[in-house]
């Protein structure tokens, strides 16, 4: 099999084929024992994809496997690894059946592949994530360390001070001959750990491609730039839609992708033609980003048990509980609006919600007063800050003083 190249096939058939020790990396995502038969209909063309996931039994599941990875360890280089995506159908068996393939001093990461998605049908725990199974082939195996953002709790201020070890072999921070902290080596940041939170596809993504269980183009780019340099081979035997050649293209590493539906393998070619791929704004710009809302706005809202609502002008929040069967909605009005713009704003954006029931909360008397308490404005609820009662009340008992 020629490099940078996507066939039909049996993994199994083909990787008998190849050469032994020629591959850097091996990702493969297969089904993995839902007993399902896997289909979506892609929204943009109109077509039916779908693989078949269903199995005699569990022994079967795993014979099928077997024979795929002991073929997939011959052909990976020694200093190469393998990637084994698997969900928790089958994720502790795989692990065995790894551990027996590879050899337990080779496995080197269990990864969680951790998103959020929601759905109310089920009784239970939601299911968050999918597990990746890392084993190198031998212990010079090829690793770029790669890092991240030091979280909010950190304090970068003191990870910079340079320490030393006390004669107790306690370590403490450096001081220098005038009693100042001394500023160690650059820091890169935390290194990358085994929990990894990226974004499922949204159906709206530029990159999906309808095609059931397709990956995200950045797991599979992270993965590659792990374990993997330019112009090394990675070979996904159950390639799918064609997410892992695609990011091994794009990361300039030769390819090879197997899989036994034409379907997917022309899908993959497609893909590979116009590399087109979704940036996620909550990996470029963090989760904070999305938390439009001040800590006092949202202390406010969970004190009259409501649930924050972010990117909404007119609309803060809503309460848990419905009122009438329709949704309440709650407003907690900006410094710089007065009443009048804050009400009709919360009305604007109820209507679309159905809401009945509407509350405001006033943070401030408008200097000039343009809203009519007298109009009765159906639905809406009006409620001052506790801050705002305080005043009120040291007002009141001021004005009696007099
Ligand atoms: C979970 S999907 C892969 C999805 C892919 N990672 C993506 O992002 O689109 C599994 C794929 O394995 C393929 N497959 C199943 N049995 C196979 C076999 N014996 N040889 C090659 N491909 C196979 C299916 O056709 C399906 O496309």
């Amino acid at each position: 099999m020629q490099n940078n190249n996507v066939v039909c096939a049996d993994c199994l058939e083909t990787l008998k084929k190849m050469k032994t020790e020629k591959i850097d990396l091996i990702y493969l995502d297969p089904p993995f024992f839902t007993q399902n038969i896997q289909s979506l209909v892609s929204s943009k063309k109109n077509e039916k994809f779908s693989f078949c996931d269903k199995w005699k039994d569990m022994d079967e599941y795993l014979k099928f496997m077997e024979v795929r990875l002991e073929e997939c360890k011959r052909v990976l280089k020694d200093t190469g690894s393998i990637f084994v995506h698997c969900d928790r159908n089958a994720s502790h068996y795989l692990k065995v059946l790894l551990d027996k393939i590879f050899g337990t001093q080779y496995f080197q990461s269990e990864i969680i592949w951790f998103y959020k998605r929601w759905s109310n049908s089920k009784k239970g725990l939601l299911n968050n994530h999918q597990v990746i199974l890392f084993y190198s082939k031998t212990s010079n195996f090829k690793f770029n360390r790669i890092y991240t953002d030091y979280s909010e709790t950190t304090n970068v201020d003191q990870i910079l001070q340079d320490r030393i070890k006390d004669k107790n072999g306690k370590s403490k921070y450096k001081i220098d001959e005038n009693g100042e902290s001394v500023i160690g080596k650059s820091k890169k940041g935390v290194p990358l750990s085994d929990v990894w939170e990226i974004p499922y596809l949204n159906p709206k993504a530029k990159e999906r491609v309808g095609y059931p269980t397709q990956k995200p183009l950045i797991l599979l780019e992270q993965i590659i730039k792990l374990v993997t340099e330019e112009g090394d081979i990675v070979l996904d035997p159950f390639v799918g839609s064609g997410t892992t050649v695609v990011a091994a293209k794009m990361l300039k590493r030769g390819y090879l992708g197997i899989d036994i539906s034409q379907e997917a393998v022309d899908l993959t070619k497609e893909r590979l033609e116009k590399l087109v791929k979704t940036e996620s704004f909550l990996l470029k710009k963090g989760r904070a980003s999305y938390q439009k809302q001040t800590e006092q706005q949202v202390e406010l809202l969970k004190m009259i048990g409501a649930i924050p609502v972010q990117r909404n002008n007119g609309i803060d929040g809503f309460l848990k509980e419905y009122i009438d069967g329709k949704p309440v909605s709650v407003k907690i009005q900006k410094q710089d609006e007065t009443l009048d713009e804050a009400v009709s704003k919360l009305i604007k954006a109820s209507k679309t919600k159905k809401c009945i029931y509407m509350i405001l909360i006033r943070t401030h008397v408008d200097r000039i007063n343009t809203f009519d308490f007298e109009k009765n404005t159906e639905g809406l609820i009006l409620l001052d800050s506790y801050e705002m009662q305080i005043h009120e009340k040291i007002d009141l008992r001021e004005d009696c003083a007099i």
